[in-house]
Order: structure tokens, then sequence, then C-alpha cells
């Protein structure tokens, strides 16, 4: 009985979650892979969907599934140009196979906050790699923030040598391999869905992330610390195929843009708060957060940064110089 129970609430739930598409609407699947809520983006895919639903009632529908329960970032893109999705927002770190000029946003200690981050990706060089996935069937709508990335592992980590022999979890990007490869570290490759088992099972040490992942994810329970290192950007392209946009009637297209302009300026403002109270309930919470000293800082930079180098060629130096001219 108590098992029967809960499976009714479950379908209701799961039944009530989503909207319920009206015949004649256009259905517009969103799919993610964090917590919907005290997270900047499942915050602002929540709101784009309610707005959407309300506002476009009768033309179109969106449905929005978070927490990769519908599609890992590894296979949403591929999802998308079979049609079987219409919007995503993975992180930048996860175009890869499409594009390697968003190798520029894993680039370690580039930008200085998400500030600086905000106004390279509003400039002219910014807007531009919105569109660069197009003939590869992607386009890019907007930018949504999240935010600095801080390391943890299952040991303090406060000058880069305490991360040499352990082994991180990282995004489908070769820079963030580069990267851990650089501090004498193991990175591996592995979804966002199985990066708390990962570190509960120990197939990995570490991990990088925002707050509002480490907090969302609770990776923080099966760590030892996490450093405020802010060593790099943790941001999202919300995208979606190029085909099945232009394909949309203008008006629909139209009223589409101006709701995601308007989250979009709504949440991005809010995505450091965000974080600062993901960060706060890390610490209610009893997890450890460590904070370096700008000469322990700087020795993070220092053993990082050569992985410049390595990717100049493929993202281009005046591309670098534009993202390193938004710091100030
Ligand atoms: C990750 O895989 O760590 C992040 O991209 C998850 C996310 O979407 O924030």
């Amino acid at each position: 009985l108590i098992g029967l129970a809960v499976t009714a609430a479950l379908s209701i739930s799961s039944a009530t979650a989503f909207a319920n598409c009206d015949p004649g609407e256009i259905v517009i699947k969103f799919s993610h892979v964090t917590n919907s809520d005290k997270h900047p983006k499942g915050i602002a895919a929540s709101l784009l969907e309610s707005r959407v639903n309300s506002e476009m009632n009768g033309k179109a529908c969106m449905q929005v599934f978070p927490n990769s329960t519908l599609y890992d970032d590894d296979k949403v893109l591929e999802a998308m140009l079979n049609g079987d999705v219409q919007m995503a927002a993975p992180s930048l770190s996860k175009f890869e196979k499409f594009t390697k000029k968003f190798r520029i946003f894993d680039l370690p200690f580039l930008f200085e906050d998400v500030d600086a981050v905000d106004r390279f990706q509003n400039s002219p060089a910014g807007e531009k790699l919105k569109s660069s996935m197009k003939r590869r069937g992607l386009l890019g709508l907007t930018y949504w923030h999240n935010g600095m990335k801080q390391l943890s592992a299952n040991k303090p980590l406060i000058k880069p040598e305490d991360a040499r022999g352990l082994k991180f979890r990282v995004m489908a990007s070769d820079v963030l391999v580069a990267q851990f490869n650089q501090l004498g570290a193991n990175p591996q490759k592995m979804s966002f869905k199985e990066v708390y088992g990962g570190l509960q099972t120990k197939v990995v040490d570490g991990q990088e992330n925002s707050w509002s992942n480490i907090y969302g994810k609770k990776f923080f329970e099966v760590q030892d610390g996490v450093t405020a290192s802010n060593h790099g950007i943790l941001d999202y392209l919300v995208v979606t195929s190029d085909e099945w946009w232009e394909g949309l009637p203008a008006d629909i297209r139209a009223q589409l843009s101006q709701i995601l302009k308007e989250v979009t300026e709504a949440r991005n403002s809010e995505s450091a708060k965000v974080n600062a109270e993901a960060m706060q309930r890390i610490k209610d919470a009893g997890g450890v957060v460590r904070t370096l000293t700008p000469e322990q800082r700087q020795a993070w930079v220092d053993a990082m940064k050569p992985v410049w180098k390595k990717f100049e060629a493929d993202i281009g130096a005046d591309l670098i110089e534009a993202a390193m001219a938004s710091n100030k």
C-alpha cells in the first residue's frame, strides 16, 4: 500500500512538474543537468518556463527537464540536432566537439570575475562567438552566468603541489585536461551526474566547480574541503538548433527572444548572489571552505597559466587579448 501511495504521489508530481501542452502549441523541451532551485541556471530555466507558458499560452509550451533527467550534456547537443530537444544550456566547456573557439572560456585565471566575463560576452567578439557553430547546426541565443570555479579534493589544497598525483574530474574540455596535467594531477572527463558518486567511491579525488554546483549536488559532503580559488569561469550558452529556430513563425521567434532577453538580464545580475548564498550554505552545513592569501593564490596562477600557450593557436591571440581587455 505504501509502495502504491508513493508511486501515485510520484506520478502526480511528475505530471504536474511539466506544463501540459495543448494541441497546436509548439513544444519546446529544455534539458539541463543541474538542480532547479538555489542555482543560477536552474532558477533561470524555471523562470523562462513559467513566462513562456503564461505569456505564450496557446502558441508555445515549454517543458524544462533539470537534473540530467532527459539528457546528459554529452548527449544533448546531438539530440538537439536530431530534433529531440529544442533548448539546452550546457556550460561553455562542453562545446569542444563543435568549436575550438570556446576554449577561451576555460583558460585558467583569464577573467578576474563574472563582471569581466559579462563584458567580454557582450563585446562584439563575444557576440560573434554565439553564431560560431551555425555551420554545425547550433545557434547560441544568449549567455547565462553561473560563477567562478573553486577547487575541492579529499585533502586540503593550499599549494599547487597539493594537487600533484590526485585524480580530478573535469568537464569534456581539453583545456581543463591540460590545466590539471600542468599541476601533475590526473584529469578524468566525466559527466556531471557521475561526479558525486565518483568522489564518494574515490574513482576521483577532486573536482572543480562553482559554489552553486558544489552545494547543489552536495560535493562538499564527500570532499575534505573547498579552496576558494576563483581560478576559472563556469558559464553557459543557451543553445538551440539553427534549423528549428529559423523555422519558427517570426512572431513566435520574436516573443521568445524578448522573454529570453528579459530572463537573462534579470537572472544574470543575481548569479553572484546565488553563489555567495551557496558558499554560506556549505559552511552552515559543516563544509570546510579555505581561502588563499594573495601569495598562495599567485602560486596557482604561476602553475596553471602556462596552459594558455598550448591553446593560443586554436583560440587566436586576438581573441585572448579581447578577453583580457575585459578585466578592468
Ligand atoms: C559540470 O559539468 O560540472 C557543469 O557543467 C554542470 C553545470 O551545468 O553547471
